[in-house]
């Protein structure tokens, strides 16, 4: 299957290297758009670490994704800052709105709608980011709107 020779591909360019876990990660994410969890058994053996250090790190680094995602990426800060502005009951409405739980991806692909913790934005709390864009201050309508304009 294509991910299993991409796999092999990249633990074979790095599999001599010390520390090769992190880069071949990286790798397959880029290659990929995320890393499948099914390749971790794999990956384990061939680098001579057992499958719960592969799976601590993956799930360490909140970087890695087990599927890939959609074309449009809304991440919303869930950290304390924005909580106590109200993510929360944004989170809900944008859920509704959207038909996308917190953390999914849309069926078709086209939005990931995830958490993240802090984006330094604090002081204009709360905040999303759109496709690699820090947004302050935002809420459900603005959000949406964006959505509709990166979209067209
Ligand atoms: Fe949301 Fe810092 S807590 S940006």
């Amino acid at each position: 299957e294509q991910c299993q020779a991409v796999a092999r591909e990249v633990l074979a360019a790095h599999r001599d290297r010390p520390g090769a876990l992190l880069p071949v990660l990286h790798d397959i994410q880029d290659r990929l758009g995320a890393v499948p969890p099914e390749l971790l058994p794999m990956i384990a053996e061939d680098l001579s670490l057992s499958r719960a250090e592969v799976h601590g790190v993956v799930s360490f680094y909140h970087d890695f994704r087990a599927t890939p995602p959609g074309r449009q990426v809304l991440k919303l800060c869930q950290a304390e800052a924005c909580r106590s502005m109200g993510v929360k009951a944004l989170t809900a409405e944008l859920e509704e709105k959207l038909g996308l739980a917190l953390g999914e991806t849309h069926e078709d692909g086209s939005l990931s709608f995830e958490p993240v913790y802090c984006l330094g934005n604090c002081a204009c709390a709360p905040n999303a980011m759109l496709n690699g864009e820090v947004h302050g201050r935002v809420d459900a309508e603005e959000l949406l709107a964006l959505l509709a304009e990166q979209e067209a």
